[in-house]
Protein backbone atom coordinates (compact mmCIF):
# COMPACT_ATOMS: atom_id res chain seq x y z
CA UNK A 1 0.00 0.00 0.00
CA UNK A 2 2.43 2.60 0.87
CA UNK A 3 4.99 1.38 -2.10
CA UNK A 4 1.45 2.23 -4.36
CA UNK A 5 1.04 5.63 -2.58
CA UNK A 6 4.93 6.55 -3.03
CA UNK A 7 4.68 5.34 -6.67
CA UNK A 8 1.35 7.47 -7.32
CA UNK A 9 3.09 10.77 -5.69
CA UNK A 10 6.14 10.03 -7.77
CA UNK A 11 3.40 9.94 -10.97
CA UNK A 12 2.08 13.17 -10.07
CA UNK A 13 5.29 14.78 -9.09
CA UNK A 14 6.30 14.07 -12.14
CA UNK A 15 3.30 15.36 -14.23
CA UNK A 16 3.27 18.46 -12.43
CA UNK A 17 6.89 18.69 -13.67
CA UNK A 18 6.31 18.23 -17.01
CA UNK A 19 2.81 20.61 -17.34
CA UNK A 20 4.59 23.24 -15.20
CA UNK A 21 7.83 22.79 -17.56
CA UNK A 22 10.31 21.99 -14.61
CA UNK A 23 11.58 19.05 -16.66
CA UNK A 24 10.92 19.82 -20.07
CA UNK A 25 13.35 22.84 -19.87
CA UNK A 26 15.48 21.71 -17.57
CA UNK A 27 18.94 20.86 -18.61
CA UNK A 28 20.25 17.43 -19.19
CA UNK A 29 22.52 17.84 -16.70
CA UNK A 30 23.79 20.49 -13.99
CA UNK A 31 27.10 22.52 -14.86
CA UNK A 32 28.66 20.60 -12.86
CA UNK A 33 28.06 17.14 -14.35
CA UNK A 34 28.88 18.44 -17.27
CA UNK A 35 32.78 19.47 -16.19
CA UNK A 36 34.96 16.83 -17.30
CA UNK A 37 36.19 14.18 -14.13
CA UNK A 38 38.91 15.26 -11.68
CA UNK A 39 41.60 13.78 -10.52
CA UNK A 40 42.10 14.31 -7.03
CA UNK A 41 45.62 12.71 -6.52
CA UNK A 42 46.03 12.32 -2.40
CA UNK A 43 43.02 12.02 -0.48
CA UNK A 44 44.24 14.04 2.93
CA UNK A 45 42.91 17.35 4.01
CA UNK A 46 43.41 19.06 0.91
CA UNK A 47 42.42 16.40 -1.76
CA UNK A 48 39.97 15.09 0.50
CA UNK A 49 37.99 17.92 1.36
CA UNK A 50 38.32 19.99 -1.95
CA UNK A 51 37.45 16.64 -3.90
CA UNK A 52 34.72 16.13 -1.51
CA UNK A 53 32.85 19.28 -2.03
CA UNK A 54 32.93 19.33 -5.55
CA UNK A 55 31.77 15.62 -5.82
CA UNK A 56 28.99 16.40 -3.50
CA UNK A 57 28.09 19.36 -6.00
CA UNK A 58 27.73 17.07 -9.05
CA UNK A 59 31.21 16.95 -10.07
CA UNK A 60 32.44 13.39 -11.23
CA UNK A 61 36.19 12.76 -9.07
CA UNK A 62 38.64 9.96 -9.03
CA UNK A 63 40.56 10.02 -5.86
CA UNK A 64 44.05 8.59 -6.87
CA UNK A 65 45.49 7.17 -3.68
CA UNK A 66 48.09 4.49 -2.96
CA UNK A 67 45.50 2.53 -1.17
CA UNK A 68 42.33 3.03 -2.91
CA UNK A 69 40.47 -0.06 -1.26
CA UNK A 70 41.71 1.33 2.33
CA UNK A 71 38.25 1.78 3.90
CA UNK A 72 38.99 5.40 5.14
CA UNK A 73 39.28 6.39 1.14
CA UNK A 74 35.91 3.98 0.51
CA UNK A 75 34.24 6.41 3.17
CA UNK A 76 35.39 9.34 1.14
CA UNK A 77 34.05 8.16 -2.39
CA UNK A 78 30.72 7.14 -0.45
CA UNK A 79 30.68 10.51 1.00
CA UNK A 80 31.87 12.35 -2.36
CA UNK A 81 28.97 10.62 -4.66
CA UNK A 82 28.22 12.00 -8.43
CA UNK A 83 29.79 8.29 -9.29
CA UNK A 84 32.90 8.96 -7.36
CA UNK A 85 35.50 6.27 -7.26
CA UNK A 86 39.45 5.50 -5.81
CA UNK A 87 41.80 4.31 -8.22
CA UNK A 88 45.22 3.83 -8.31
CA UNK A 89 47.06 7.51 -8.45
CA UNK A 90 48.24 6.49 -12.21
CA UNK A 91 44.70 4.74 -13.37
CA UNK A 92 42.86 8.37 -11.78
CA UNK A 93 45.36 10.49 -14.26
CA UNK A 94 45.00 8.41 -16.78
CA UNK A 95 41.01 8.81 -16.62
CA UNK A 96 40.32 12.32 -16.57
CA UNK A 97 41.73 15.51 -18.34
CA UNK A 98 42.12 17.60 -15.04
CA UNK A 99 43.40 17.09 -12.27
CA UNK A 100 44.13 18.59 -8.94
CA UNK A 101 47.36 17.59 -7.21
CA UNK A 102 47.63 17.52 -3.09
CA UNK A 103 50.46 15.54 -2.09
CA UNK A 104 53.31 16.37 0.36
CA UNK A 105 56.20 18.40 -1.47
CA UNK A 106 58.29 15.37 -0.08
CA UNK A 107 56.30 13.45 -2.33
CA UNK A 108 55.49 15.35 -5.21
CA UNK A 109 58.79 14.40 -7.19
CA UNK A 110 57.95 10.82 -7.09
CA UNK A 111 53.96 11.10 -6.95
CA UNK A 112 54.10 13.26 -10.13
CA UNK A 113 56.30 10.82 -11.76
CA UNK A 114 54.17 7.92 -11.00
CA UNK A 115 51.08 9.23 -12.71
CA UNK A 116 52.43 8.63 -15.92
CA UNK A 117 52.14 10.71 -19.63
CA UNK A 118 50.23 13.96 -18.39
CA UNK A 119 50.84 15.44 -22.18
CA UNK A 120 48.01 18.16 -22.26
CA UNK A 121 46.29 17.88 -19.20
CA UNK A 122 45.26 20.56 -16.80
CA UNK A 123 47.06 19.97 -12.71
CA UNK A 124 45.79 22.41 -10.46
CA UNK A 125 48.82 22.77 -8.31
CA UNK A 126 47.78 23.09 -4.75
CA UNK A 127 51.26 22.08 -2.81
CA UNK A 128 54.07 24.30 -0.98
CA UNK A 129 57.45 23.58 -1.58
CA UNK A 130 57.94 24.10 1.98
CA UNK A 131 58.39 22.43 5.61
CA UNK A 132 58.36 23.08 9.36
CA UNK A 133 61.76 21.97 10.93
CA UNK A 134 62.41 23.33 14.52
CA UNK A 135 59.49 25.77 14.81
CA UNK A 136 60.51 27.66 11.47
CA UNK A 137 58.99 27.43 8.20
CA UNK A 138 62.03 26.84 5.26
CA UNK A 139 62.70 25.56 2.07
CA UNK A 140 61.62 27.54 -0.85
CA UNK A 141 63.58 26.08 -4.08
CA UNK A 142 66.57 28.24 -4.59
CA UNK A 143 65.25 30.23 -7.66
CA UNK A 144 61.46 29.12 -9.43
CA UNK A 145 58.83 27.62 -8.01
CA UNK A 146 57.52 24.11 -6.64
CA UNK A 147 54.80 24.66 -9.70
CA UNK A 148 57.69 25.07 -11.94
CA UNK A 149 59.50 21.72 -10.59
CA UNK A 150 56.39 19.78 -11.11
CA UNK A 151 56.06 20.94 -14.97
CA UNK A 152 59.77 19.87 -15.62
CA UNK A 153 58.99 16.66 -14.42
CA UNK A 154 55.67 16.05 -15.94
CA UNK A 155 56.70 17.47 -19.20
CA UNK A 156 53.71 18.67 -21.39
CA UNK A 157 51.12 19.29 -18.40
CA UNK A 158 49.46 22.38 -17.84
CA UNK A 159 49.98 23.43 -14.68
CA UNK A 160 48.00 26.20 -12.80
CA UNK A 161 48.70 26.82 -9.09
CA UNK A 162 45.58 27.68 -6.70
CA UNK A 163 44.89 27.64 -3.33
CA UNK A 164 48.10 27.30 -1.95
CA UNK A 165 47.63 30.74 0.53
CA UNK A 166 44.67 29.33 2.22
CA UNK A 167 43.85 27.16 5.25
CA UNK A 168 41.23 23.72 3.99
CA UNK A 169 38.86 24.63 6.28
CA UNK A 170 38.51 28.30 5.10
CA UNK A 171 38.68 27.21 1.17
CA UNK A 172 35.91 24.69 2.27
CA UNK A 173 33.91 27.76 4.88
CA UNK A 174 34.73 31.16 4.07
CA UNK A 175 32.52 32.32 6.59
CA UNK A 176 35.65 31.55 8.89
CA UNK A 177 36.75 33.83 7.40
CA UNK A 178 34.51 36.48 7.51
CA UNK A 179 33.52 36.12 3.71
CA UNK A 180 35.56 35.75 0.35
CA UNK A 181 39.55 35.20 0.26
CA UNK A 182 41.76 36.35 -2.67
CA UNK A 183 43.08 33.35 -4.15
CA UNK A 184 46.31 33.97 -6.53
CA UNK A 185 46.37 32.16 -9.76
CA UNK A 186 49.64 31.66 -11.27
CA UNK A 187 49.73 30.19 -14.44
CA UNK A 188 50.80 30.53 -18.50
CA UNK A 189 47.75 28.42 -20.14
CA UNK A 190 44.79 30.35 -20.45
CA UNK A 191 42.81 27.36 -20.41
CA UNK A 192 44.21 26.50 -17.57
CA UNK A 193 43.38 29.78 -15.68
CA UNK A 194 39.38 29.59 -16.45
CA UNK A 195 39.61 26.18 -15.23
CA UNK A 196 40.73 26.78 -11.84
CA UNK A 197 39.10 30.33 -11.60
CA UNK A 198 36.12 28.35 -11.94
CA UNK A 199 36.75 25.85 -9.26
CA UNK A 200 37.72 28.83 -7.05
CA UNK A 201 34.17 30.91 -7.75
CA UNK A 202 32.45 27.39 -6.91
CA UNK A 203 33.79 27.90 -3.47
CA UNK A 204 32.61 31.27 -2.86
CA UNK A 205 36.21 33.02 -3.46
CA UNK A 206 38.29 35.45 -5.37
CA UNK A 207 40.46 34.15 -7.95
CA UNK A 208 42.95 36.95 -8.74
CA UNK A 209 45.03 36.38 -11.59
CA UNK A 210 49.05 37.46 -10.49
CA UNK A 211 50.93 35.89 -13.75
CA UNK A 212 52.50 33.45 -15.05
CA UNK A 213 53.59 30.46 -13.80
CA UNK A 214 56.93 32.01 -12.90
CA UNK A 215 54.79 34.10 -10.28
CA UNK A 216 54.08 30.85 -8.18
CA UNK A 217 57.52 31.16 -6.34
CA UNK A 218 55.37 34.40 -5.14
CA UNK A 219 52.52 32.87 -4.00
CA UNK A 220 54.34 30.13 -2.43
CA UNK A 221 56.40 32.82 -0.26
CA UNK A 222 52.59 33.68 0.57
CA UNK A 223 52.36 30.45 1.91
CA UNK A 224 55.76 30.38 3.99
CA UNK A 225 54.23 33.42 5.59
CA UNK A 226 50.82 32.35 6.43
CA UNK A 227 52.19 29.11 8.07
CA UNK A 228 54.46 31.34 9.79
CA UNK A 229 51.41 33.03 11.14
CA UNK A 230 50.33 29.68 12.14
CA UNK A 231 53.13 28.17 13.72
CA UNK A 232 54.04 31.06 15.93
CA UNK A 233 50.88 31.28 17.32
CA UNK A 234 49.82 34.82 15.91
CA UNK A 235 46.67 36.04 14.97
CA UNK A 236 45.99 33.80 12.37
CA UNK A 237 44.89 35.93 8.59
CA UNK A 238 43.56 35.28 5.53
CA UNK A 239 45.29 37.48 1.81
CA UNK A 240 42.42 39.86 0.56
CA UNK A 241 43.90 41.60 -2.27
CA UNK A 242 42.52 44.64 -2.64
CA UNK A 243 42.84 46.34 -6.03
CA UNK A 244 43.60 50.18 -6.35
CA UNK A 245 42.71 51.77 -9.67
CA UNK A 246 45.63 54.50 -9.40
CA UNK A 247 49.10 54.51 -9.83
CA UNK A 248 51.64 55.67 -7.12
CA UNK A 249 53.59 58.46 -7.57
CA UNK A 250 56.47 57.30 -7.58
N1 LIG B 1 46.14 21.44 4.54
C1 LIG B 1 46.01 22.68 4.09
O1 LIG B 1 45.20 23.47 4.62
C2 LIG B 1 46.81 23.13 2.89
C3 LIG B 1 46.57 24.42 2.39
C4 LIG B 1 47.27 24.86 1.27
C5 LIG B 1 48.19 24.02 0.66
N2 LIG B 1 48.43 22.77 1.16
C6 LIG B 1 49.39 21.91 0.47
O2 LIG B 1 48.63 20.86 -0.12
C7 LIG B 1 49.40 19.66 -0.14
C8 LIG B 1 48.61 18.56 0.56
O3 LIG B 1 48.39 18.97 1.88
P1 LIG B 1 47.42 18.14 2.87
O4 LIG B 1 47.25 18.97 4.07
O5 LIG B 1 46.24 17.64 2.15
O6 LIG B 1 48.35 16.90 3.25
P2 LIG B 1 47.90 15.53 3.92
O7 LIG B 1 46.68 15.71 4.72
O8 LIG B 1 49.11 14.98 4.59
O9 LIG B 1 47.51 14.60 2.68
C9 LIG B 1 48.41 14.33 1.64
C10 LIG B 1 47.97 13.11 0.86
O10 LIG B 1 48.94 12.86 -0.14
C11 LIG B 1 48.99 11.46 -0.43
N3 LIG B 1 50.39 11.03 -0.48
C12 LIG B 1 51.05 10.59 -1.59
N4 LIG B 1 52.31 10.28 -1.32
C13 LIG B 1 52.48 10.50 -0.01
C14 LIG B 1 53.60 10.33 0.87
N5 LIG B 1 54.79 9.87 0.45
N6 LIG B 1 53.42 10.65 2.15
C15 LIG B 1 52.24 11.11 2.62
N7 LIG B 1 51.14 11.28 1.83
C16 LIG B 1 51.27 10.98 0.52
C17 LIG B 1 48.20 10.76 0.69
O11 LIG B 1 47.02 10.24 0.09
P3 LIG B 1 46.90 8.66 -0.18
O12 LIG B 1 47.30 7.99 1.13
O13 LIG B 1 45.49 8.43 -0.52
O14 LIG B 1 47.86 8.33 -1.28
C18 LIG B 1 47.90 11.83 1.70
O15 LIG B 1 46.64 11.66 2.30
C19 LIG B 1 50.73 19.98 0.56
O16 LIG B 1 51.72 20.23 -0.42
C20 LIG B 1 50.42 21.23 1.35
O17 LIG B 1 51.56 22.06 1.52
C21 LIG B 1 47.76 22.32 2.26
Amino acid sequence: MARALTSRRRQSLLLGAIIYGGLASAPAESPAQAEPCLAVIGTGDMGGGIGQRLGQRGRRVVFGSRNPSDPRVQRLVQATGSGASAATPAEAAARCPHLLFAVPWEAAESAIRSLGDLTGKILLDVTNPLMVREGRVEALPASGSGSEQLRAWAPGVRVVKVFNTINVAVILDPALAGGPVSIPLSSDDPEAIAVAEEIVKQFGHDPVLVGGLATARYTEGMAMLYVNQLISRRTPFEFRLVPRSRPTQR
